[in-house]
């Protein structure tokens, strides 16, 4: 079970409307309590904060509006006397265009670390070297007065793209993996990681035959040059191999996409290559049952014939039906809007009983657990660049981040001062403090599920199969050691019922509703409007 936090939003401690180290560090026993594992968290290195911390100036030291690397230390070591762990956000595509390396690389065309960024000479007419777009609108190409050549930037142009095609960029890379590990960091979510590489000889993209005026700009075009390069895998592997020198590390990935793509960055036994690449597919996919159901059986069919990797964390041990590959299933984060948002909120429920009783790694964005839905940020106030450069497309990534909610003090005990992001409507009514004495909240649903989960291997380690869909259910089984669960989900808003296959008596573990009716009976299980339950199958 992983939380992603992000540190500006998530506890403030001196009073600047920002979270910072310190703020995190004293609601580590909310997270312990919680009972996840281990943290992602987002970036705290050195930066102008275009992108709020994507914009990296020095890989090595903490902004100073987090805290100090001091602070960095205490935390590590307050999670680890906790038994969480640490995942660090790794952005290894870019870096501020303030970084000491861009500085130097863009000093001169001769300069020892030109070729550390994409550099090109402009196109036959005198513009862009070509028609590359930013994933934040626009040319992905910048010009360079001073040495007469364009820089590419697959996002801002203040976030120059690294080379990975120069070793030396590799290798500087990797030695910042180390300068982490060596402070005790256990893991890194590895940002944008399907981007790393970009055609040398810098062919077009086509466009996207479906794409029209409402498609956002960069959507437009298929991005077959400059995301996914075959390269990219090879460069991870290499990441993975330095990463686990020392010991064991966690590699988490950004890989958006259909599960065929996301499949190909776990490498195989013989190049192994993410530990978890991140599968966003619970909440990106239309939520009818059958499509649903289609997107999960295809992944883990997927995983299944992926083999297996022996003594990694990415392992599982045989087992008929079990997929090899461990997948990690994520519900949130800082640039999705919240799940209670896209799905509603009783349909939230039932994505966290997905979440939790699927077989692989648990994620989601500090927040979910409260059923946040996000703060509306108009256009014209919107921090986020990413809304500022592409106003009205709804790609706005503000509301997700609006700060946590911990009580009823004056901005909900997130700061004394006055918030960076404004609170969401309604937090008073979802503060942490009320939902921990709510059984019904979700806090309250996440914190049994989360019990759950640890306390049933065969939800941990259990085999799955046995998925099936009927009018508006979906479910599937769990299996180990002798032990049989199912899980089923009423995905419409009216009772279903529900009659476990060759007639097997069934027992309740657990319902997505506080107060649940006592399910058995010769004419089945009567499932409310969007309840879900883990059944014991005698
Ligand atoms: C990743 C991050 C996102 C950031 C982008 C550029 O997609 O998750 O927040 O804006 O990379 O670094």
């Amino acid at each position: 079970m992983i939380c992603q936090v992000y540190p500006l939003s998530f506890q403030d401690s001196d009073g600047d409307g920002r979270g910072d180290l310190p703020g995190l560090l004293s609601r580590l026993d909310y997270l312990c309590e919680l009972g996840i594992d281990a943290i992602w968290l987002a970036p705290v290195y050195c930066s102008p904060m275009r992108d709020f911390g994507y914009d990296v100036a020095d890989f090595t030291g903490i902004e100073p509006c987090f805290g100090s690397l001091g602070d960095f230390d205490r935390l590590v070591q307050a999670l680890h006397e906790r038994g969480m762990r640490l995942v660090l956000d790794f952005v290894p595509n870019h870096t501020a265009d303030t970084h000491p390396w861009f500085v130097a690389s863009r000093s001169s065309r001769n300069h020892p670390q030109r070729d550390w960024y994409v550099w090109a000479d402009a196109g036959p007419d005198g513009g862009p070297p070509n028609r590359w777009t930013s994933r934040f609108g626009g040319s992905a190409w910048e010009y360079d007065a001073g040495t007469g050549q364009y820089y590419y930037h697959a996002f801002l142009k203040e976030q120059p793209d690294l080379n990975w095609h120069n070793p030396e960029v590799r290798q500087a890379m990797a030695e910042v993996l180390r300068f982490w590990q060596a402070r005790g960091v256990d893991g890194f979510r590895i940002d944008a990681a399907a981007v790393l590489a970009e055609d040398v000889k810098l062919r077009e993209d086509p466009p996207k035959p479906d794409a029209d005026g409402q498609t956002p700009e960069p959507e437009r075009v298929e991005r077959v040059y400059t995301d996914y390069r075959p390269e990219v895998l090879d460069w991870l592997a290499e990441l993975r191999r330095c990463a686990e020198a020392d010991g064991p590390s966690l590699l988490l990935g950004e890989v958006d996409g259909s599960g065929d793509r996301i499949v190909d960055f776990y490498g195989d036994a013989g190049r192994p290559i993410l530990h978890l690449p991140l599968n966003y597919r619970l909440i990106d996919t239309d939520w009818q049952g059958p499509l649903l159901r289609e997107t999960v059986e295809h992944y883990l069919t997927l995983l299944d014939a992926l083999g297996p990797e022996p003594g990694t964390a990415g392992a599982r041990q045989g087992g008929p039906g079990k997929p090899k590959g461990w997948p990690c299933w994520a519900v949130g984060s800082h640039d999705k809007p919240r799940v209670a948002r896209t799905l509603g909120p009783e349909r939230a429920r039932l994505a966290a009983l997905l979440l939790f009783t699927l077989p692989g790694t648990a994620l989601f964005f500090a927040g979910d657990e409260l059923g946040l839905e996000g703060c509306p940020v108009p256009s014209e106030q919107s921090r986020d660049p990413f809304e500022r450069q592409l106003p009205g497309f709804g790609l706005n990534r503000d509301p997700q981040r609006a700060p946590m909610p911990w009580s009823d003090a004056p901005q909900a005990g997130f700061t004394t001062g006055e918030p960076w992001l404004p609170l969401e409507p309604g937090h008073e009514q979802r503060h942490v403090a009320r939902q921990q004495r709510d059984p019904a909240s979700m806090w309250s649903l996440y914190r049994r599920l989360i019990a759950l989960r640890k306390a049933e291997a065969a939800l941990g380690v259990g085999s799955c199969f046995g998925f099936f869909t009927a009018d508006a259910l979906l479910g599937f089984q769990r299996a180990w050691a002798g032990r049989r669960l199912q899980v089923v989900v009423n995905l419409a808003g009216t009772p279903q019922v529900h009659r476990p296959d060759d007639g097997r008596p069934a027992r309740l573990l657990l319902s997505t509703r506080p107060d649940p009716e006592a399910p058995g009976s010769s004419e089945g299980i009567r499932l409310e409007g969007y309840e879900g339950v883990v059944l014991v199958l005698d």
